[in-house]
């Protein structure tokens, strides 16, 4: 079975990918190591712990899936890793980097992190990556959503904000990518732009673009089910 890694987002660990180790279980190996644990906190070392992740499970390449955050690590993934990734599936992410006002907002989060813990944080968070469909209808995914941001830890927090506050422009990235790759998103993803999800599709040769309807930003928790059906096609073509 094809190995496939899948890359959690901020600020979130690797039970966020449950659904996807659960659903897609006859179609792929599925492997989500913890980003977090990982020092020094750099979109490349998380990369870099990612191949050692496969070195000890002796193998060669995979699929790297990251979502968001996750999705930032692909692309570091593919600049110094090339011949392990088999094909890449980037979900509600992005190329390109931090805009002065996004820069600003992650600044604020680390302070009220520091100042007051995750719990400051974690509310607002969940609401903000869950689309208000998922927000009005489904408060038990709202409510874990928000514990699992809590339970983070926040020196590892601390460490992606500023991971990602200095990660480099993936856009010339792009050109570069020459295997399969599906892009995924939400609609209703207040955090991720229809537009950057068309930046990556235009920027990367054959790619494949899939919009889930009435989903935010977690679109692989939001609509599990067709989340994995566009995965499960994807794979199957590999
Ligand atoms: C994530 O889900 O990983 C974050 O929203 C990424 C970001 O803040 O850029």
């Amino acid at each position: 079975m094809i190995p496939v890694v899948f890359l959690h987002g901020f600020p979130h660990d690797s039970s966020v990918w449950t659904p996807q180790l659960d659903g897609l279980a006859s179609d792929a190996q599925c492997i989500a190591p913890d980003l977090f644990d990982c020092a020094p906190h750099a979109m490349d070392a998380f990369a870099d712990h990612v191949v050692a992740v496969l070195d000890t499970l002796r193998i060669d390449s995979a699929v790297i899936a990251g979502l968001s955050m996750g999705g930032y690590v692909a692309f570091a993934m593919w600049r110094r890793h090339r011949p392990r990734v088999r094909a890449l599936i980037l979900a509600s992410t992005r190329a390109t980097p931090d805009t002065p006002e996004t820069a600003a907002r992650r600044r604020a989060m680390a302070d009220l992190v520091r100042h007051g813990g995750m719990s400051a944080v974690a509310a607002t968070q969940a609401a903000a990556q869950l689309s208000r469909t998922t927000q009005a209808t489904r408060p038990e995914l709202v409510a874990q959503v928000t514990a699992m941001a809590a339970a983070a830890p926040a020196d590892g927090v601390l460490g992606a904000i500023d991971a990602m506050l200095t990660r480099v422009d993936s856009t010339p990235t792009l050109a570069t990518i020459d295997v399969p790759t599906l892009i995924v998103g939400g609609d209703e993803d207040v955090l991720i732009t229809r537009a950057e999800l068309t930046h990556m599709a235009q920027g990367i040769a054959g790619a494949r673009l899939e919009v889930l309807a009435r989903c935010g930003h977690l679109c692989n928790l939001e609509r599990p089910a067709a989340f994995n059906h566009v995965a499960g096609e994807f794979l199957a073509t590999l």
